[in-house]
C-alpha cells in the first residue's frame, strides 16, 4: 500500500493550518443539511460553534472527521487532503487518515460498557494503530491522571459518575495523538455540578496547545477559551469572530436573534452567563403603522425560520446594544 501524503498546510504568513474546508456541503436524502461551509482553523486555536437546534452542528463534526459521507466540498486536516463524494482505495486511505486524525468527544460519552476506564483508553492505540499493549497502558495512565482520574483507572462506566466518563471519553480520544479534537456537546447530558469538571479539561487542552472545534452553549467557557465563536444556521455559518463580538456585537440579524431570543428561552442558564436577558415584546402604539406581521408573530418560534419578518424590536438601549456583561467586566 502506497504511503498516505500528509503535507502540512500554511497561510501566507506562515501560520499552519490544521483544518482547511472549503464548500462543504452535505444531504441527507433531500434534506440540505450543509450548504456550502468554509473554515480554516490554525494550529492550537479554539473554534466554538453555536446555534440553534437542527442546524447542522452536528452533522459538521461528523463530516469533518467522516462518521457521516460528506456529499461534496473539500476536506484537509492535519495535512491529509480529501475531495468528498470521490470513492476507491486513495479516498478510503486518505479517510482512514483524516479518522487518525481527529479526536471526538461525544455528548453522550460513547465508552464500551463491558470495559473499564483504562481499556476504554487503550482500545483505539492497541487495535487502530497497532500499539505495543504496555505502551498505550502507560500513556493511557498518564492520560487519565492527567484527566483527574489516577483513582479510577479500573472502574467500568457504570461506576463512574457522567463527568468521571466524560473525562475518561477525552482521556481516550487524546490517547490516539490527535492534531484535532472535535467536542460535539460535550457537557449538555451532565448535572449542572459536573460540568466545570469536564469544562476544566478541555481548558487545560487548550491552553497546551489542542486544535480544538467545540460546539457548545457554555457561554462562559467560549468566552474565556474561545479564539473564535461561529454562529451557525440553517446549513451556514452566518458569521464568526471573537467571542467579544460574536456574542456582544453581533452583526446579522440571524445572531442577534439567536442570542436574545432563542438562547433566554431555551438555554437560560447560559443565556444569564452572558447577561443576555429574554427580550420583552414591544407592542406597538396604538396609531403606529401596522406591523408586516401579527403582534407576537417574530417571538413565536414556528416563524424563526422565516426570513421576511419583521425586524425584532431590540431591548436594552436606544442604540439596540447588547447588555454589558454581568458586573460590567470587560471581556
Ligand atoms: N443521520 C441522519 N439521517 C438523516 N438526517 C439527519 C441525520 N443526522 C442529522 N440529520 C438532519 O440534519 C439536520 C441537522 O441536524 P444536526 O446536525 O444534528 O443539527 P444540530 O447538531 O445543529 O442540532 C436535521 O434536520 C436532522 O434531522
Ligand atoms: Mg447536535
Amino acid at each position: 500500500m502506497a504511503e498516505p501524503t500528509s503535507t502540512p498546510i500554511y497561510d501566507d504568513q506562515g501560520r499552519e493550518l490544521i483544518v482547511k474546508v472549503e464548500g462543504l456541503q452535505k444531504y441527507f436524502g433531500k434534506n440540505h443539511v450543509l450548504k456550502g461551509i468554509d473554515l480554516q482553523v490554525f494550529k492550537g486555536e479554539v473554534v466554538v460553534l453555536i446555534g440553534p437546534s437542527g442546524s447542522g452542528k452536528s452533522t459538521f463534526l461528523r463530516c469533518l472527521n467522516f462518521l457521516e459521507d460528506p456529499t461534496t466540498g473539500e476536506i484537509g486536516i492535519g495535512g491529509v487532503h480529501v475531495t468528498c463524494g470521490s470513492h476507491g482505495g486513495r479516498f478510503k486511505q486518505d479517510v482512514h487518515q483524516i479518522r487518525m486524525k481527529c479526536g471526538m468527544v461525544f455528548q453522550e460519552f460513547n465508552l464500551f460498557p463491558h470495559k473499564d476506564a483504562i481499556e476504554n483508553v487503550i482500545e483505539g492505540p492497541v487495535l487502530v494503530k497497532g500499539e505495543k499493549k504496555d505502551a498505550a497502558i502507560k500513556k493511557g495512565q498518564a492520560l487519565l491522571t492527567k484527566v483527574g482520574l489516577a483513582d479510577r483507572m479500573d472502574f467500568f462506566p457504570s461506576q463512574l459518575s457522567g463527568g468521571q466518563k466524560q473525562r475518561v471519553a477525552i482521556a481516550r480520544a487524546m490517547a490516539m495523538d490527535p492534531v484535532l479534537m472535535l467536542f460535539d456537546e460535550p457537557t449538555s447530558a451532565l448535572d449542572p455540578e459536573l460540568i466545570g469538571e469536564v469544562l476544566k479539561v478541555m481548558k487545560d487542552l487548550a491552553s497546551q496547545g489542542m486544535t480544538m472545534i467545540v460546539v457548545s452553549h457554555e457561554m462562559g467557557f467560549s468566552r474565556d477559551v474561545a479564539d473564535r465563536v461561529v454562529y451557525m444556521d440553517d446549513g451556514y455559518f452566518i458569521e464568526q469572530g471573537p467571542p467579544s463580538e460574536v456574542f456582544f456585537h453581533p452583526k446579522d440579524e440571524r445572531t442577534k436573534r439567536f442570542l436574545r431570543h432563542i438562547l433566554p428561552e431555551k438555554d437560560p442558564r447560559h443565556a444569564k452567563e452572558l447577561g443576555i436577558i429574554a427580550v420583552e415584546e414591544e407592542l406597538p402604539e396604538p396609531d403606529a403603522a401596522p406591523l408586516q406581521a401579527p403582534v407576537g408573530a417574530a417571538l413565536n418560534e414556528d416563524n424563526l425560520a422565516d426570513n421576511a419578518l419583521p425586524r425584532i424590536p431590540l431591548s436594552d438601549g436606544p442604540s439596540g446594544e447588547l447588555p454589558l456583561p454581568p458586573g460590567g467586566e470587560e471581556l
